[in-house]
C-alpha cells in the first residue's frame, strides 16, 4: 500500500515516526515534507497530500500538525477527500469501515507516540464495509455540491 504523508512544524516529529514505522513495515511512503522542523503553514502540505491521494486513487494520506485540527480542516475542503481526525483506535477503525476516510489526521501535541502508531495501524488495517455506508458517503459529496439540506 502507498501512503502519502506530510506535516507542519507542529507535527514534524510524529510524521517522521510514522514514515519510519511504515517504511520498516514495507509500505511505500511518499513524504511531501517539510524536511526540517521550521515554522511553516499547514494548508499547502494538506493540499499536496490530498491531490496525490486523489490522483493515485488507492493510496491513503496521513497529515500531522500540532492538534490535527488545521490539517483536517484544510484537507476536508478538497473535494473527494474524507479526512478523519482520530484520537483513538475505535475512531480510526470506524473512519475507514463506515466513512471510507482516505486521509488520517493526527495531532502530535495531543497523542503519545505509542497511541499515535496504534491509531495509524487501525486506520491502515481496516477496509471500507460498503453497503449502506456507500450511499451516505455519496451524499456527503452530493449535498456539498448542491448546498441542499438533508
Ligand atoms: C502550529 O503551532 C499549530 O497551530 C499547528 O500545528 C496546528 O495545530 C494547527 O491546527
Amino acid at each position: 500500500m502507498r501512503v502519502i504523508i506530510a506535516s507542519d512544524h507542529g507535527g514534524f516529529e510524529l510524521k517522521r515516526l510514522v514514515r519510519d514505522h511504515l517504511r520498516g513495515k514495507g509500505f511505500q511512503v511518499d513524504d511531501l515534507g517539510p524536511e526540517e522542523a521550521v515554522s511553516c503553514d499547514y494548508p499547502p502540505f494538506a493540499r499536496d497530500v490530498c491531490e496525490k491521494v486523489l490522483e493515485d486513487g488507492e493510496a491513503l494520506g496521513v497529515l500531522v500538525c500540532g492538534t490535527g485540527l488545521g490539517m483536517s480542516m484544510s484537507a476536508n475542503r478538497v473535494h473527494g477527500i474524507r479526512a478523519a481526525l482520530c484520537h483513538n483506535e475505535f475512531s480510526a477503525r470506524m473512519a475507514r469501515a463506515h466513512n471510507n476516510a482516505n486521509v488520517l489526521c493526527l495531532g502530535e501535541r495531543v497523542l503519545g507516540p505509542g497511541i499515535a502508531l496504534d491509531i495509524l495501524e487501525a486506520f491502515l488495517g481496516t477496509e471500507f464495509e460498503g453497503g449502506r455506508h456507500a450511499k451516505r458517503i455519496d451524499l456527503i459529496d452530493a449535498l456539498a455540491e448542491t448546498g441542499e439540506t438533508a
